[in-house]
C-alpha cells in the first residue's frame, strides 16, 4: 500500500490555531458547549470543511455533518468524527485530533485522486463533554436514540438554562425528534482520538484499535443542610452540607477501591458549596460523581454502595439528600471486522498496533449502537489528558491520520 501524502505541518498549525479559541488564557483550553468559544471553534472547523470542498449540514442539536459525496448514492455512507468542546482546564488534542485529523485525511484522499464510492461524513458531535448539563455525548446519544428528546428537554445547566435555550443561542432550531438516525445508516464509523491513558506510550506502540469502551455513569447529589454564622453556630447540631459531601466523596473512593476490580474508578469531579463564604456554614452542596468500569456488575455494585452510603451519611448529619443517576451506560463492544480492517491497514503500512479497551468514553460509545464502529488511538505523553499539558507529537498524530485515511478509503470503497 502506497502511503498517501499529507500535510502534517498544516494540520499542526490548525490544531494550534483552534487551541487559541478558548474561554481561558492559552495554553489552557476551555470550550464549553455553545459558549462563545465553542461557537467560534465550530465556525473555524466549518470553514476548513468548506475549503476542503465538503458540504455542510447541522441537525437540531448542533451535530455538524460535513459530507464528501461518493459515486454510489445508493450505498450507505461511512463516517468519522469526534468533538471540539473541551472541559474546563483542558488541553488541545482531546477530540480535536479526530476532527481536524479527519479533515486532513479527506484533503489527502482528495489530493491523491481517490474518489469514494460511499459518501464520507465527518461528524462534529455536540457536547461530548458533560460540563454544561452534567451528561456527556448529548449529540451522539440523541443520534443513536439512547437519549429521548423528552429527557433532553429537561436538562438544565447550573444557571437553570435549558438545552432549548442554549440551542437558541447557538441558532440550532427544529425538533429534537429529527436528530435520531436509523440503525445502519452508516456502513462504518471510525473515531480517531488520543488514548488518554499510558498504555501505548509505555508499550511503544503507535496505534491502539479499540475493541471495547468502558461503562460510564454519573450521579448528581444535591445536599441541603442549614447554614449560619461561623462564629455564632456552635458545633453540636450543625447541619453542614459540605461535611456530608466530604464524607460522600470518601465513600466514593471506598466503594470503587473495594469492588475487587482494578478497573473500577470513581471521581467526585464537581463539589460546589453555597454560600461559599469563609464565615458561613455551608448550607448547600452539589456533587457530581463519575463512576466507571469495564464490567457492568462491579460498576453497578459501586454505584449502589455509594448511594447507600450517601443516604446513611445525610440521615446521620440531618442533611436532605436529593440523588439522581444522570447516566448509567453499558460498555460498547466495537465491531470486530472493522477493527480487523484497521489492523490490516496497520500491517500494510508497517505500523505497530494493538487491540485495546478505552477507559475514557467517546461518541463511539453511542455510534456503536447504530452502526459498526471502532476507534483509532494514538499515544499521548504520560497518558495525560483533561489537562493543559496534554500532548501528542506531530509524528504520532500523522501516524493516526494515516491509518484513519486508509481505513476510510477501505471502508468507503
Ligand atoms: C470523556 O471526556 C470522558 O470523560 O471519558
Ligand atoms: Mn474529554
Ligand atoms: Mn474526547
Amino acid at each position: 500500500m502506497n502511503p498517501i501524502a499529507m500535510d502534517i505541518q498544516r494540520l499542526q498549525r490548525e490544531i494550534d490555531e483552534l487551541a487559541l479559541i478558548t474561554e481561558a488564557e492559552p495554553p489552557v483550553v476551555t470550550r464549553v458547549l455553545f459558549s462563545e468559544a465553542d461557537l467560534r471553534g465550530r465556525e473555524f472547523v466549518k470553514k476548513l470543511c468548506r475549503e476542503a470542498g465538503m458540504v455542510l449540514r447541522a441537525d437540531a442539536v448542533g451535530n455538524i455533518f460535513a459530507r464528501w459525496d461518493g459515486t454510489k448514492e445508493n450505498l450507505a455512507p461511512v463516517a468519522t468524527g469526534s468533538h471540539i468542546d473541551a472541559i474546563p482546564n483542558a488541553g488541545k488534542y482531546d477530540g480535536v485530533v479526530g476532527v481536524l485529523g479527519a479533515i486532513e485525511a479527506i484533503r489527502a484522499l482528495k489530493k491523491s485522486g481517490y474518489q469514494p464510492q460511499r459518501s464520507i461524513d465527518l461528524i462534529i458531535f455536540t457536547a461530548e463533554e458533560p460540563t454544561r448539563f452534567g451528561i456527556g455525548c448529548i449529540g451522539s446519544r440523541l443520534l443513536s436514540g439512547v437519549l429521548s428528546p423528552e429527557k433532553a428537554a429537561t436538562f438544565r445547566d447550573r444557571d437553570g438554562k435549558s438545552l432549548d435555550e442554549w440551542r437558541g443561542v447557538a441558532h440550532y432550531a427544529g425538533s429534537l425528534d429529527s436528530v435520531r438516525l436509523p440503525k445502519d445508516c452508516y456502513a462504518a464509523f471510525v473515531e480517531l482520538h488520543i488514548e488518554q491513558g499510558p498504555v501505548l506510550e509505555r508499550e511503544k506502540t503507535a496505534i491502539g484499535i479499540v475493541e471495547k469502551i468502558a461503562a460510564p455513569s454519573t450521579l448528581r447529589m444535591q445536599l441541603t443542610g442549614v447554614g449560619g454564622h461561623a462564629g455564632g453556630t456552635l458545633m453540636p447540631g450543625r447541619r453542614d452540607a459540605l461535611l456530608a459531601g466530604a464524607e460522600i466523596a470518601l465513600a466514593v473512593e471506598r466503594a470503587v477501591t473495594g469492588t475487587g476490580s482494578p478497573d473500577t474508578v470513581g471521581t467526585t469531579g464537581v463539589f460546589r458549596i453555597e454560600p461559599g463564604a469563609v464565615n458561613s456554614v455551608p448550607c448547600r452542596a452539589l456533587l457530581e460523581i463519575d463512576v466507571r468500569d469495564t464490567k457492568v456488575a462491579t460498576r453497578d455494585a459501586a454505584l449502589a454502595q455509594i448511594e447507600a452510603a450517601a443516604k446513611e451519611i445525610c440521615q446521620r448529619r440531618l442533611v436532605t439528600l436529593q440523588s439522581e443517576r444522570l447516566n448509567v451506560d453499558p460498555p460498547a463492544v466495537c465491531d470486530s471486522a472493522l477493527a480487523e480492517t484497521v489492523a490490516d491497514v496497520c500491517r500494510q503500512l508497517g505500523v505497530s498496533h494493538k487491540k485495546m479497551i478505552s477507559r475514557a468514553y467517546h461518541d463511539t460509545l453511542f455510534m456503536a449502537q447504530i452502526c459498526p464502529s471502532t476507534m483509532i488511538f494514538i499515544p499521548c505523553r504520560g497518558g495525560i489528558s483533561h489537562r493543559p499539558d496534554e500532548f501528542s507529537s506531530p509524528e504520532q498524530i500523522e501516524t493516526g491520520v494515516r491509518i484513519l485515511t486508509q481505513t476510510l478509503a477501505q471502508a468507503a470503497g
